[in-house]
């Protein structure tokens, strides 16, 4: 629970209530168990974990930054910085390699003229490279916002991802 005088503390009341309600999960004094689900409740809320949500969660779960860092980083779908509305992870591992997913990866590079880390000037599109998401019978496959799963991603199934998702925000 936040307390008085946490005032500078980067996430939300609504947030901290999430994350008690995760620690509740678990056995006394096992507060750590619940760093995956409170790290996903900071990226809900802020869109991505930077350096201060990661020492606030370390803190708020009695754990070693080191320890919240590692998780962090292991992760793939945890965001470091933030990203632009649609984060694209083409998976480029062994399966999908085999059916073109570099020629994906290229494709997407050169139509949203960017490179693979970056982000598009209108903030909309981030293109990233991601590992195996278990669906290697769909390759080449490309995951949108760590939870949208995309199969047999040519360029033609790209351009009109692409194209829905501009329009998608034209009708916001
Ligand atoms: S290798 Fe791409 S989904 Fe498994």
């Amino acid at each position: 629970m936040k307390k008085n005088g946490d005032d500078k503390r980067c996430l939300s009341d609504e947030a901290y209530r999430l994350i008690d309600k995760e620690i509740a999960k678990y056995p006394e004094g096992q507060k750590k168990s619940a760093v995956i689900a409170a790290l996903a409740i900071a990226q809900r809320e802020k869109g991505f974990v930077d350096h201060s949500i990661e020492s606030e969660i370390a803190s708020y779960l009695e754990m070693e930054e080191i320890s919240v860092r590692e998780i962090l980083t292991f992760y793939n779908m945890f965001n470091k910085e933030n990203t632009g509305k649609y984060k694209i992870a083409v998976c480029t591992n062994l399966p999908c390699a085999l059916r073109n997913s570099r020629y994906t990866v290229n494709f997407l590079k050169e139509f949203l003229e960017i490179e693979v880390g970056e982000t598009t000037k209108d903030g909309l599109f981030t293109l990233l490279e991601g590992e195996c998401f278990g669906a290697c019978a769909d390759a080449p496959v490309l995951l949108l916002n760590n939870d949208e799963m995309h199969s047999w991603m040519d360029e033609t199934k790209c351009k009109t991802l692409i194209s829905n998702l501009k329009e998608e925000r034209l009708v916001e």
